[in-house]
């Protein structure tokens, strides 16, 4: 079975992908800090597919520890998700976010050459199209300045990536651009686990539904979109997940270097108000909310092309919104009674 190094593999997308990786036949190594992640979540992983997994507490920036993983585990792959990501978080404390999230990279990168481990799935995020020209956006869209220190950090991972592809001609790498993660495992075992109050919206939905918060503030309804609210590409975390598995499979299966950018989508844009519709449809669940401000630093609308991840992974998107949108209920509803 091959090895297959997850750093901030507790985390929502990392915990969800090592499920999927089990599915597969893979075994996944966790590397993770628990900065934003809980330590149960590894039994809830092991719970899920029935086995152990590897787990080493700590940061990616710590060197002597990534040589210690590499001698002690045969990695054939990573996915890189450890990252900070709070975006109002970055403005403030940027240093903090290039810090963690390029040093991250950078040492996990140093490691993966010296150790010859050279297939690598990056988490980026659509956040480095900015405001795009035209939708749905595809790969090979303008990048935009960042509005945040947090996307400046994305946009330079990518970078940093693709310089080193062009240095190295046998260095393996996909840059997986995510939409909008929502929904939990079916299980109900794993979920998002928001630190504070959420700035994400489905997390927010789902703790003022359980009673956690007064009401949701709908950031603007004064877009240019059909019901003047924002529109996103919201994605089950679990075809996410499935699509590293895909990425890494491509990977492992190529004899030479490559770099390739691929966003993961659905393709449909739904609104933010179309969104709580549907939340309260399939929750049974009245939701207060009202009308606010527009957040500083939004994106009216964007929404994948999702042409190139069927294309070059043989990966679409299968859950619908209402599915992710109860598993999101349901995982809200198990940590009520845990
Ligand atoms: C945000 C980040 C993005 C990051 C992603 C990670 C910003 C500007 N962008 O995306 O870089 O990759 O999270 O998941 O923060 N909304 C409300 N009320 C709320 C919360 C959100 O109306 O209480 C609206 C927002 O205005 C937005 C939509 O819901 O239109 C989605 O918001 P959110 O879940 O924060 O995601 P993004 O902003 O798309």
């Amino acid at each position: 079975m091959k090895n297959i190094l997850v750093t901030g593999g507790l985390g929502f997308i990392g915990s969800h992908t090592c499920v999927e990786l089990m599915n597969s036949g893979f075994n996944p190594v966790i590397l993770d800090n628990l900065s934003n992640s809980e330590i149960w979540i590894k039994d809830r992983i092991e719970k899920i597919a029935n086995q152990t997994v590897s787990f080493y507490n700590g940061d990616c920036r710590d060197e002597q520890l990534l040589d210690t993983i590499f001698s002690n585990e045969s990695i054939h792959g990573i996915i890189h998700f450890a990252a900070s990501k709070a975006v109002g978080e970055s403005v403030l404390e940027p240093l903090k976010y290039y810090n963690n999230n390029l040093g991250g990279l950078t040492s996990i990168l140093e490691a993966s050459k010296k150790h010859n481990c050279l297939n690598l799935v990056f988490s980026s995020s659509c956040t480095v199209y900015g405001t795009p020209d035209s939708l749905p956006v595809d790969e090979s869209a303008k990048i935009k300045t960042a509005e945040s220190p947090y996307g400046t950090t994305k946009i330079v991972c990518e970078r940093i990536i693709q310089d080193l592809s062009i240095a190295d001609s046998t260095f393996k790498s996909i840059l997986l651009r995510y939409f909008n993660p929502i929904g939990a495992h079916e299980t109900s075992l794993i979920g998002e686990l928001p630190l504070g109050v959420p700035s994400n919206l489905v997390p927010f939905i789902t703790q003022t539904a359980a009673g956690h918060r007064n009401s949701l503030t709908v950031f603007g309804d004064d877009y240019n979109t059909k019901d003047g609210s924002c529109v996103r590409d919201f994605i089950h975390v679990t075809d996410l997940a499935k699509a590293h598995i895909k990425a890494l499979e491509f990977l492992l299966n190529k004899n030479e270097g490559i770099c390739e950018t691929v966003n993961i989508g659905t393709g449909n844009g739904n609104t933010v108000l179309e969104l709580i519709n549907a939340f309260e449809k399939v929750s049974g669940k009245k939701l207060n909310y009202s009308i606010g401000d527009r957040r500083s630093g939004d994106v009216e609308a964007v929404y994948a092309d999702a042409s190139k991840s069927k294309e070059l992974l043989g990966w679409e998107a299968v859950i619908s919104l209402e599915q992710a949108l109860l598993d999101a209920w349901n995982w809200q509803q198990s940590l009520e009674v845990n």
